[in-house]
C-alpha cells in the first residue's frame, strides 16, 4: 500500500470549496432520470449528457475535485475521440469509479438489502486504476423500519464495505465508504440518529479489522434527518447538530474528509445543511459533498435532451456546485440562490 498517494488523492478530493459529482448512476438509474424529461437513455444521449456536465469547465475547476463515474462512462470518448476523463482531468478533476454491483435482497433477512461485488474486484480494480480511476465507491443500503436494519445486515454490508476498501487501497485508489442510511419512512430524526451512529460504529470496527488506512478514506455518509413521511421534520439547525455529534462520536479524526450523499432532499435543503455544518466549525475533518440529484436535478430538467439547452443546463450546473462549494466553507448564504 502506497500510504502516501492514498492520502495525497483523499487530500484533494476535499480540497477547500470542493467536492464530488456523483454522475455514477447504473444504465437503469439514468433511465428513470432521462424518462423524466422524455430522453430515450442510449449510449450516446448518456454520453453527451455526461459530457455536457464535464465540460462546464469554471464549475469543473472551481468547485468539483473528482467525479464519480459508471463503467460504461469511464470508457467512454467524446464524439471528437477525447476520453472523457481526459475532459475532466483537463478541467482539474479526478477521475473515480463505482464498483459495486448494487444492493440485492439478503437472504434470509426480509426486507434487508446486501450490497454485491466482490467476486473479482481485485482484476476490476487494477484495470480501472489504468483506465486512470483514483478513487471508487461502494455504497451499502440500510432501510429503516422499527426493527431494521438487523445486526445481520449491518455486519454483512460493514464487512463487505471494509473487504472493497482493503483491495482499492491495495490498488492505489482511494475507497469511498458509502453506508446510506435510506431517508424513506415514517421514522423520527433520533432514530434516524440511532441507526447511523450504529451504521458508522460497525464500519470503522470493520474497517480496523481489514487493516484499512483510514487517512486514504474518504467517508459517504447521509446526513441524520426525519423519515421523510415523518409527520415533523426536523429544521435546519437540529439536522446539523444532531449529524454532527453523531460524527463526533463515531468518525476517527484519521478521516480526512466526509462527502455527503443527497438521498432524495431538495437542492437547496442538500446546500444549507451542509453549509450549517461548516458554520458550526470546529471540526477535525472535512466536510463537503458528493451529490447526485442535488447536484444534477437543475441542469438535467433545463438540458431537457436539446443542444440548444446546453448553456442554460451548464450555467444551472454551476450555480449548484458554486453553491454547494460555498457551502463545503460555510459561506453560503440562502439570498445566493437568486
Ligand atoms: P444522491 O446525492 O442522489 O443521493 O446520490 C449520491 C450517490 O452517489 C448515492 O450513492
Amino acid at each position: 500500500m502506497n500510504k502516501q498517494a492514498l492520502e495525497a488523492i483523499a487530500q484533494a478530493m476535499v480540497a477547500d470549496g470542493q467536492g464530488i459529482l456523483a454522475a455514477d448512476e447504473s444504465t437503469g438509474t439514468i433511465k428513470k432520470r432521462f424518462d423524466t424529461i422524455n430522453v430515450t437513455s442510449t449510449e450516446d444521449s448518456r454520453r453527451d449528457y455526461r459530457e455536457m456536465l464535464f465540460r462546464t469547465t469554471e464549475a469543473m475547476q472551481e468547485n468539483i475535485s473528482g467525479v464519480i463515474l459508471f463503467d460504461e462512462t469511464i470508457r467512454q470518448k467524446s464524439a471528437d475521440g477525447t476520453p472523457l476523463t481526459q475532459i475532466m482531468l483537463d478541467a482539474g478533476a479526478l477521475p473515480g469509479i463505482k464498483v459495486d454491483a448494487g444492493a440485492k435482497d439478503m437472504a434470509g433477512h426480509a426486507g434487508e438489502m446486501v450490497t454485491e461485488g466482490l467476486d473479482g474486484l481485485r482484476d476490476r480494480l487494477a484495470e480501472y486504476h489504468g483506465l486512470g480511476a483514483k478513487f471508487a465507491k461502494w455504497r451499502a443500503v440500510l432501510n429503516i423500519t422499527d426493527t431494521h436494519p438487523s445486526a445481520g445486515c449491518l455486519t454483512a454490508n460493514t464487512h463487505a464495505l471494509a473487504r472493497y476498501a482493503a483491495l482499492c487501497q491495495e490498488a492505489e485508489i482511494v475507497p469511498i465508504v458509502e453506508p446510506e442510511v435510506i431517508m424513506d419512512g415514517s421514522h423520527s430524526v433520533e432514530r434516524c440518529y440511532e441507526v447511523t451512529t450504529a451504521a458508522l460504529t460497525h464500519l470503522y470496527a470493520r474497517l480496523a479489522e481489514q487493516g484499512v488506512h483510514l487517512e486514504g478514506t474518504i467517508l459517504k455518509p447521509n446526513m441524520v434527518l426525519s423519515g421523510s413521511q415523518h409527520a415533523t421534520q426536523a429544521g435546519v439547525d437540529q439536522v446539523a447538530e444532531m449529524t454532527l455529534d453523531c460524527f463526533h462520536k463515531c468518525v476517527p479524526e484519521a478521516v480526512p474528509g466526509i462527502v455527503f450523499l443527497s438521498g432524495g432532499q431538495s437542492d437547496v435543503d442538500a446546500t444549507a445543511h451542509l453549509d450549517a455544518m461548516n458554520k458550526i466549525g470546529g471540526l477535525p475533518w472535512k466536510l463537503s459533498f458528493s451529490y447526485g440529484r442535488a447536484l444534477q436535478a437543475a441542469p438535467l430538467k433545463a438540458w431537457s435532451g436539446e443542444l440548444a439547452n446546453v448553456p442554460a443546463a451548464q450555467a444551472a450546473f454551476a450555480h449548484r456546485a458554486k453553491m454547494n462549494g460555498l457551502a463545503a466553507q460555510g459561506k453560503w448564504d440562502a439570498s445566493l440562490e437568486g
